[in-house]
């Protein structure tokens, strides 16, 4: 990923495979060799705490897969077999449930960097775009596991989502009637949201080898938003970036056990441990922290084709970010203004939830 390498194995038959298929020179240059800039800090770890959380969520969720069932009259009772009969299944599904949480505390965190310290602007715009797909598959596996444990916030919240469609002119209710694959939201949604909650975590990984790929292709940004002049300014991806790297992940995981261990079900919905019931509706339908800025942008909005345009809109126009900002300096360090806006846009984005969760009525 960083240019042809320079590694040459000592042992012979690791030069006999090298010479076939120079899988470890690739490895040596992308994460030993590679220069990385020497002015990093902290918020330059979380790209690998996400490498480190993708694993988690894979591996996690496959075992999880073994036990679960994904029918109406089985998912709810199945995923409760689990936390109570399975061995260590407790653990299995508080480590997916809270990981998926921590997964979002680590994109936000990843993503608010990269706008901070510019590093969308030239030229990294692929790198950035490819990660604005990232974070929209993210939401799509969060949104469809959600659906699986067949609570009442699954059922209800699936719904509300699955039902914006229906807004689009002309087509909206067909498409509706397509993504439930019936009349309502049933047997056949739980299927095919198992099959793609499944499959698309995997689509996620090819996409972070291109991002990594984009990554080492232009060169990592930094704190002072200027690329680095001379090789005095870069220090070998190993030993200084994977030390580095490994303590932010290990504090980030003491930050998960935490969780895990003490408040398994703190940023949960209690409604959730009800079975779906499409006879009751839920005083509040509320989806996942981590949506909720977006779902505050659909229900400020009074026109439900308003509002679904404006919250779609959001999200896409941070792909456009890169042509948007015309600014000739990258980092906001050196920009007084952007960085007070930063944070407006920091403060708006975290108190929007509450408006989105407290004031108004459930949505139809
Ligand atoms: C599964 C999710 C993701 C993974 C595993 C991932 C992985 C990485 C890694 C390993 C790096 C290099 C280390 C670092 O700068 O932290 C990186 C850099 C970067 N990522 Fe991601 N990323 C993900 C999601 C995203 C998203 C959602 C965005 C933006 C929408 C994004 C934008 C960037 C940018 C702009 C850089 C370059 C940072 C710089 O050099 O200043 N990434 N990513």
């Amino acid at each position: 990923m960083s240019g042809p390498s320079t590694y040459q194995p000592s042992h012979p038959a690791l030069q006999w495979f090298e010479k076939r298929l120079p899988l470890i020179g690739l490895i040596h240059s992308s994460f030993v060799a590679y220069p990385t800039p020497r002015n990093l800090n902290y918020w330059w770890t979380f790209g690998g705490i996400l490498s480190m959380m993708l694993g988690v969520q894979i591996v996690t969720g496959v075992i999880l897969a073994m036990h679960y069932t994904p029918h109406v009259d089985m998912a709810f009772n199945s995923v409760e077999s689990i936390v109570r009969d399975v061995n260590y299944g407790w653990l299995l599904r508080y480590l997916h449930s809270n990981g998926a949480s921590m997964f979002f505390i680590a994109v936000y965190i990843h993503m608010f960097r990269g706008l901070y310290y510019g590093s969308y602007k030239a030229p990294r715009e692929v790198l950035w775009i490819l990660g604005v797909i990232i974070y929209l598959l993210m939401m799509a596996t969060g949104f469809m596991g959600y659906v699986l444990p067949w609570g009442q916030m699954s059922f209800w919240g699936a719904t509300v989502i699955t039902n914006l469609f229906s807004a689009i002119p002309y087509v909206g209710e067909s498409i509706v009637t397509l993504l439930w694959g019936g009349y309502s939201v049933g047997n056949p949604t739980l299927n095919r949201f198992f099959s793609l909650h499944y499959l698309l975590p995997f689509v996620i990984a090819g996409v972070v080898v291109l991002h990594v790929w984009a990554l080492h292709v232009a060169g990592q940004n930094n704190p002072a938003g200027v690329e680095p002049k001379t090789e005095k300014d870069m220090v070998p991806f190993t030993p200084y970036a994977t030390i580095k790297d490994g303590f932010g992940m290990v504090c980030f995981m003491i930050f998960y056990a935490w969780f895990v261990f003490y408040i398994p079900n703190y940023l949960g919905d209690p409604d959730n441990y009800i079975q779906a019931n499409p006879g009751v509706t839920p005083a509040h339908i509320v989806p996942e922290w981590y949506y909720l800025p977006f779902y505050a942008i659909l229900r400020s909005i009074p026109s439900k084709l308003g509002g679904v345009i404006a919250m779609f809109s959001a999200i896409i126009v941070l792909a456009f970010l890169p042509w948007l900002d015309s600014a000739k300096t990258r980092s906001s360090k050196y920009r007084p203004l952007a960085k007070q806006f930063f944070w407006i846009f920091v403060v708006g984005s975290a108190a929007s939830p509450r408006r989105a969760s407290t004031s108004l009525p459930a949505a139809s």
